[in-house]
């Protein structure tokens, strides 16, 4: 059975919905359907715009607490969202990341499994492990994943995703759908550090901040490692195709990425830096550079890389005839536009 989008006796529960897909999700949801949605997150900073809306209940309270679970699971649909999922993390809170993306989703697919729930989790491209700079399409049921050590903590969170995936497929029980996002990108993505966050943040946002704050671009590595980055509209637009298409997307693991967006960090880089200088209207020299710098300065002990990843998404094609569109210079123009505008006063 297919939920309609116009059904108003539906309900979603999206949980991490304060983050930043939960956020662009959540838009889209009241933009595009009438269902009631149930927001459950540990802050809602980026959805001030949202706090009196009449379809939306919102939860704040932590995955954790076991209780929680067993309200979310009360909802048809569940989205989880919710984890730790910033690499220079993933080496000091080991603990955490593992407990925050193999625990706390283990106890909400049980509750789910218990009340019939569909729940479409979120996992990660980082299940694919230690990938090598050979070019290799990364196929949802047939590639390798592969993780490095235990000493290299760094696979703490693709280790604790993988075995959530794995938990969940074996729940004879439970309807689920699996999605691995590849690198998505877009505004409200994470923080600047030391104005509304700590830390060291995903690549996208810590660029943005460097050239804001006129810094050099840290290039981990001389920038080697590659990603394919998705627009964050691209993103959503998938996960609505997912939602008009539970039976084609019941058991099934999904790619969600754009393999034509694929480019070294170095090259994102520059890339950036001179969509940034023409949003200036300044001349690239006198915007910030780039300057190397070793994974283990930069990440501490225990960073290893990912050096290439690219989706295969015929999956998504021929199950649920999604294609993502946007390409990369559009989606960079709008982030630097929005990071612009939103730290106007502060930078
Ligand atoms: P995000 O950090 O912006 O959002 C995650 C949200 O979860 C945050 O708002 C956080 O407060 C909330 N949260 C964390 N722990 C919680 C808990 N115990 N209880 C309640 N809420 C909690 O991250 P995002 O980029 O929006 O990613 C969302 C999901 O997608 C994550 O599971 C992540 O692993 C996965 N993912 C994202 C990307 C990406 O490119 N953004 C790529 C791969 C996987
Ligand atoms: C990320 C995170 O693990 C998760 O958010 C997510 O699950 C995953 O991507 C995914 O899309 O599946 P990663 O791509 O390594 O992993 O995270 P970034 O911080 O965005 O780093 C991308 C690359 O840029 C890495 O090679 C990193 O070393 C490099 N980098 C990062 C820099 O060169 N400079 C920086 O300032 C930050």
């Amino acid at each position: 059975m297919n939920y309609s989008f116009k059904d108003p006796s539906v309900s979603i529960a999206i949980v991490g919905a304060g983050g930043f897909i939960g956020s662009h999700l959540l838009d889209a949801l009241i933009e595009r359907t009438s269902w009631h949605i149930f927001a459950v997150d540990l802050d809602f900073n980026r959805l001030q715009h949202r706090l009196n809306h009449p379809r939306i209940e919102f939860l704040c309270d932590d995955l954790k607490n076991g209780s929680v679970a067993t309200r979310i699971a009360a909802c048809p649909i569940v989205i989880n969202l919710a984890a730790i999922c910033v690499p220079s993390r993933y080496m000091r809170e080991a603990k955490e990341v593992i407990e925050s993306n193999y625990n706390h989703p283990v106890a909400l697919a049980l509750a789910c499994e218990k009340s019939g729930a569909w729940l479409i989790h979120f996992s990660t491209s980082e299940v694919y492990g230690k990938t090598s700079l050979e070019p290799c399409l990364l196929e949802e049921d047939s590639s390798s994943m592969v993780l490095g050590s235990v000493r290299a903590s760094r696979w703490s969170y693709a280790c604790a995703k993988q075995l959530t995936e794995r938990y969940i497929a074996s729940l004879q029980g439970l309807s689920w759908t699996v999605l691995r996002p590849f690198n998505f990108i877009g505004p409200r993505m994470d923080f600047i550090p030391g104005i509304d966050g700590e830390g060291i943040p995903r690549v996208l946002a810590n660029f943005c901040a460097a050239l804001l704050k006129n810094e050099p671009l840290l290039l981990v590595d001389k920038g080697v490692s590659r990603r394919s980055f998705t627009s964050i509209h691209d993103a959503i637009h998938f996960i609505f195709a997912v939602l008009s298409h539970r039976e084609e997307s019941l058991g099934q693991a999904f790619n969600i990425g754009n393999p034509e967006n694929e480019l070294s960090i170095a090259e994102l880089a520059d890339c950036m830096r001179s969509i940034y200088a023409s949003l200036r209207n300044v001349s690239i020299d006198q915007v910030s550079s780039v300057q190397n710098i070793s994974s283990s300065d930069y990440y501490g002990e225990g960073y290893e890389d990912s050096l290439r990843r690219i989706p295969s998404i015929e999956k998504a094609k021929r199950l649920l005839g999604y294609v993502p569109s946007e390409a990369l210079d559009v989606t960079l123009r709008e982030t630097l536009s929005w990071f612009i505008e939103h730290y106007r006063l502060v930078l």
